[in-house]
């Protein structure tokens, strides 16, 4: 990919788990700074292991990056721990939606701020409330009982609190409703112009990803098996039959149907 400097590259890194389990086999990803990069994959590819292992999160699930290299602005990061990686300016969103459900929406987005750099905590909650209305509408609710979508901004609007320069997203669609999945892209779309923010976002909902991205990678059983242009991926014929559940018959599958048969077929390998 050549789009003049990146913020981040992974050079070829191999990942292991338990000092045994490879599940990462030599994978390179590159991010331009102020770009949104999408990583596309079925159950199990090693999505959320790529962000681990750039946020540091790995180390706490006994993960290791074995290979390789991951290099932020010019700095190697793949040993470092994960406050470290965080102070830096990387803030994953892990895949879930976790939010600390006996706090209120605001307690929680406050618990981001501890690693501000500049702004006060009330800056940061101005600018989380300016790009997520409704969470000033509902930042004295129990987080744990706002809607899937609302908890779904809270942990974005988190993360958004500690002045990131590169945000990991794992799946923030996730058992939402398309009218909140619009409305969260949208969201998401405004911070990377706005707000300068890099965005490396792993979606299982391809059609999604690779209209918010101009650019996408694939992975499949820990290896990149294709990246490209946004435009180009859509166009190509595999990608438009496993990932956009566009069968050659012209018909539509379910992304489940697609994503069983991803399973099944990997059984068969
Ligand atoms: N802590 C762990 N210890 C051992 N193996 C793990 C661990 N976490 C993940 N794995 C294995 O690594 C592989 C990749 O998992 P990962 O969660 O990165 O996939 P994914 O692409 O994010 O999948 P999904 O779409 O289901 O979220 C899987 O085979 C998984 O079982
Ligand atoms: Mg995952």
């Amino acid at each position: 990919m050549d789009t003049g400097e990146a913020i981040l590259k992974i050079n070829n890194i191999e990942v292991k788990y338990h000092e045994v389990i490879l599940v990462l086999k030599g994978v390179s990803i590159e991010i331009p700074r102020g770009g949104i990069v999408a990583l596309l994959g079925a159950n199990g590819a090693g999505k959320s292991t790529t962000l681990k292992a750039i946020s540091g999160l790995l180390k706490t699930e006994d993960g290791e990056v074995t290979d390789g290299a991951i290099e932020f602005e010019g700095r190697h990061i793949h040993h470092e721990r994960a406050a470290m990686i965080a102070k830096m300016g990387i803030v994953q969103v892990i895949e879930g939606r976790r939010v600390f459900e006996h706090l209120t929406v605001e307690e929680n987005l406050k618990v981001g701020a501890h690693l501000r750099k500049s702004g006060s905590v009330r800056d940061g909650l101005e600018l989380v409330y300016h790009y997520f209305p409704r969470l000033r509408e509902k930042r004295n609710e129990i987080s744990g009982f706002v809607s899937g979508g609302e908890q779904q901004m809270t942990v974005v609007g988190r993360a958004l609190m500690t002045e990131p320069k590169l945000v990991l997203l794992d799946e923030p669609s996730m058992g939402l409703a398309p009218k909140l999945i619009h409305e969260i892209f949208n969201i998401i779309t405004k911070l990377n112009k706005e707000e300068h923010i890099s965005i490396l976002l792993v979606e299982q909902n391809a059609k999604l990803a690779l209209n918010v991205a101009p650019y996408a990678y694939v992975m499949e059983t820990g290896r990149i098996v294709m990246d490209d242009s946004s435009e180009k991926l859509s166009a190509n014929e595999d990608i438009k039959d496993f990932y956009l559940g566009l069968t050659d018959k012209g018909g539509r599958k379910s992304f489940r149907d697609v994503k069983h048969y991803k399973r099944r077929k990997r059984w068969l390998t």
